[in-house]
């Protein structure tokens, strides 16, 4: 998705962190190698806050892959393009999470995204935020068509600046409540299989939610994917 904005990257080799990437470097490694097909000089920083996985990273540095100790502040020679946040900020309290937010917004680069989201053990379920320099911009869900029983089972993945809200009265509570009714509306659809009824319940939602429907972040290509995605503000509390 932001494959384009790395390419065009005007002020030399783009750089991409991948903060708190865990017990292994296996996960900054496939960012890596990833990402280096869409840019052949872009440089990847996997930053850690445990000095122990820092280490036990460092035999895997190479031209362009580098691993420091770090955090939030994102210690990194130069504002980076992308950042990567998965499982992190889960740890922390609401309050610490947008704390959190505005130091690494404040880090990037001005055109850059931090994309800052959490996931089910085996991917299955998942929700994430796309944070510009400016701000929250957007709210991704994502599942695979068969870990889920109704959209609103994504709640368990929602942000931890979003999670607490999932009440009566919020407006993520609101969307969450439209989009299982959606879902059930279009249950007829299921016998198509339940990525099209995936399609057309996010074409339903977006008679009355601000859903993304075009490239790149809406439309029918992210949606047979598992994916949904609306602006920040429509759920923000
Ligand atoms: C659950 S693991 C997530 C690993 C990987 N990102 C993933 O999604 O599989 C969380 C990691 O975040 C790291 N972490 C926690 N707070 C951090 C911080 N302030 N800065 C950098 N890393 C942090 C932890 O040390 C841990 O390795």
């Amino acid at each position: 998705m932001y494959g384009p904005m790395l390419r065009s990257s005007p002020a030399g080799p783009p750089l991409v962190v991948d903060l708190g990437y865990g017990a292994s470097h296996i996960t900054t490694y496939e960012l890596f190698t990833r990402l280096r097909r869409v840019h052949r000089a872009v440089e990847v920083v996997g930053v850690e806050i445990d000095p122990e996985r820092v280490a036990a990273a460092k035999p895997y540095e190479r031209e362009g892959l580098s691993f420091v100790r770090g955090g939030f502040e994102l210690p990194v020679p130069r504002c980076p393009l992308v950042v990567r946040a998965f499982n992190v900020l889960r740890q922390y309290g609401e309050a610490a999470a947008w704390e959190h937010w505005e130091l690494m917004r404040s880090r990037i680069d001005p055109a850059g995204v931090i994309v800052e989201g959490t996931c089910s053990e085996v991917g299955h379920r998942a929700a994430w935020v796309a944070l510009g320099a400016e701000g929250p911009r957007t709210l991704t869900f994502s599942a695979r068509f068969t870990g889920f029983e109704r959209p609103s089972d994504l709640a368990e993945r929602l942000p931890k600046t979003l999670i607490h809200r999932n009440v009566p009265g919020e407006r993520v509570h609101a969307f969450l409540s439209d989009w299982d009714r959606a879902w059930a509306t279009c249950a007829p659809y299921g016998s198509y299989g339940s990525r099209q009824r995936w399609i057309k319940a996010a074409e339903l939602l977006a008679q009355d939610w601000p859903v993304a429907t075009t490239p790149p972040d809406g439309g029918r290509a992210r949606w047979r994917l598992g994916e949904l995605t609306l602006p920040w503000k429509a759920v923000s509390p």
